[in-house]
């Protein structure tokens, strides 16, 4: 399927994966995975030879969840790598087996592999290695170790997962970048490289034009910055399919405003264009595999600087949407610019409206860096993004949207607050905030994801992380089916 498309870096793909006719005649060395089970006398995997079996035992590989073990031939050379799987009860339902094929980059040596034993889903397992494999190296100097290689398995879909590992690596490398060098104008420009990549029409509104055009929250965030705040708007596919927005926060980096940070939470305040990286990753996603969607993907893209015309306490502004807010707290930034992103998003009242957003630290408190909490008004879209995000290995899970705490939002002066007073349900209440500026959408998600990984694991090294994008695809996917002709 999808061979029509495009690569956006062939050779950074060709690094990590090889289809199976460009091994080139070279043998490649088999992965085998391995239950402990499989290790018993007399059972699974026949694959395994007798000396290999032996060579295991005398190493101590039981077949443990995560661990591996390279495999010796009679020349003293490496014949294969086996990688343990457990039991079944050591990994999460998020935690899918095939994406432990991840680990493997990082502790293969250089050279080709397959993968030896098949799995339910060698899709996820061929995207896990490829994911496995990213690293951030634009600011080193040296090159990198060589790394291993996976040739795709047999009647694996090689477009779709170079396009997911394509997407999750562009979303990556935006938020591994530092805020210097990734301001709202460079946030802009990825944006508008991928819509020229698909062909998708675009436009932003920058500056001071965001006055003229309406959109003072994303103004007054980031008017302070020397680097003028923007809105970028893209649309691709055709008119009268479903209509899905998604739209990310682009805070280029977040020193909390006048209500400044203390140092230690400003530290990874770079990765505060998650949302941005994680929407424009999905909008990849859905563009270069086809789905039959009408995909809009608006981004709101501003610095939260510190000067003398910065946005203050106590100010009150319009948003677009009419509502007059009053703000309680200048860190709170990311809920002024998506309401009046989400506030265009509505005016053509989409099927689906989707937001990505580093929003909360209170996120982290309730759920930790690796489960994303999402807020959605209907059940049966969250259960299908709970389940999808389960089934590739991107977890995700529902948080009320509808609570008693609506007037927790009560502004003495204005028609809301932007912050509640004391810090109850954070990330609650900041998804609240945003779905007043969604009345018309038939649907709202809103994912108040992390954005960063704060140590190696199976689908990545430690930096940025395009969170909930893939759970969101794929929920997509087994709902709108790629055009055909
Ligand atoms: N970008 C931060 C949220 C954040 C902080 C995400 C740390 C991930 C890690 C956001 O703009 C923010 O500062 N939120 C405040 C909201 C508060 C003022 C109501 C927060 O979480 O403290
Ligand atoms: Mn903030
Ligand atoms: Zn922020």
């Amino acid at each position: 399927m999808t061979e029509m498309h495009r690569a956006l870096d062939q050779t950074a793909l060709d690094a990590v994966l090889v289809p199976a006719a460009a091994g080139g005649g070279s043998p490649t060395r088999p992965i085998f995975l391995v239950r402990p089970r499989d290790l018993e006398a007399g059972h699974g995997l026949p694959a395994l030879e007798p000396r290999h079996r032996t060579w295991l035992k005398a190493v101590g590989f039981k077949g443990a969840v995560r661990r591996h073990a390279l495999l010796p031939s009679a020349d003293g050379t490496i014949a294969g790598a086996v990688l343990g799987l457990g039991d079944g009860n050591d990994l999460a339902p998020s935690e899918p087996v095939e994406t432990l094929m991840g680990l493997l980059p990082s502790v293969l040596p250089a050279g080709d592999w397959h993968l030896a034993t098949p799995t339910k889903d060698d899709n996820l397992a061929t995207l896990a290695w490829a994911l496995g494999a990213y690293r951030f190296r634009r600011y080193k100097s040296a090159n990198g170790d060589a790394i291993p290689r996976l040739v795709l398995p047999e009647g694996v879909e090689r477009a779709r997962i170079a396009a997911m590992a394509e997407a999750m690596w562009l979303g990556r490398d935006m938020i591994n970048t530092p805020a210097s060098d990734m301001g709202p104008e460079e946030i802009e420009a990825a944006a508008l490289r991928i819509a020229r990549h698909h062909g998708a029409s675009a436009l932003s509104i920058v500056g001071d034009d965001l006055l003229r055009q309406n959109f003072p929250l994303i103004h007054a965030v980031g008017r302070a910055s020397p680097r003028a705040p923007r809105l970028i708007d893209i649309t691709a596919g055709r008119a009268d399919a479903p209509k899905v927005t998604i739209v990310g926060k682009g805070i280029a980096f977040d020193t909390g405003g006048l209500d400044i940070k203390p140092s230690s939470a400003m530290l990874l305040m770079k990765k505060d264009m998650g949302g941005a990286a994680s929407a424009l990753a999905l909008a990849h996603m859905i563009l270069a595999t086809g789905l039959d969607v009408r995909l809009r993907l608006i981004i709101a893209a501003a610095e939260n600087s510190i000067a003398g015309n910065a946005f203050r306490p106590g100010d009150v502004i319009r948003s677009r949407a009419g509502k007059t807010v009053e703000i309680g707290n200048t860190d709170a930034e990311g809920r002024l610019v998506l309401a009046d992103a989400l506030a265009l998003a509505d005016e053509e009242a989409p099927d689906h409206v989707f937001t990505f957003a580093t929003l909360t630290g209170a996120a982290r408190v309730a759920l930790g860096p690796e489960i994303m909490p999402f807020y959605c008004d209907d059940a049966e879209l969250a259960g299908s993004l709970t389940a999808a995000g389960d089934a590739v290995g991107d977890a995700v899970w529902r948080m009320p949207l509808r609570t008693p705490y609506e007037g927790w939002l009560d502004s003495q002066v204005a028609d809301m607050n932007n912050v509640a007073e004391g810090g109850f349900a954070g990330s609650i209440v900041g998804a609240m905030f945003l779905k007043r500026f969604v009345p018309h959408a038939r649907h709202f998600a809103h994912f108040d994801i992390y954005g960063w990984r704060p140590q190696a694991k199976a689908l990545g090294p430690r930096g940025g992380e395009a969170h909930a994008a893939r759970a969101v695809f794929e929920a997509l996917s087994r709902t709108y089916a790629r055009r055909t002709g």
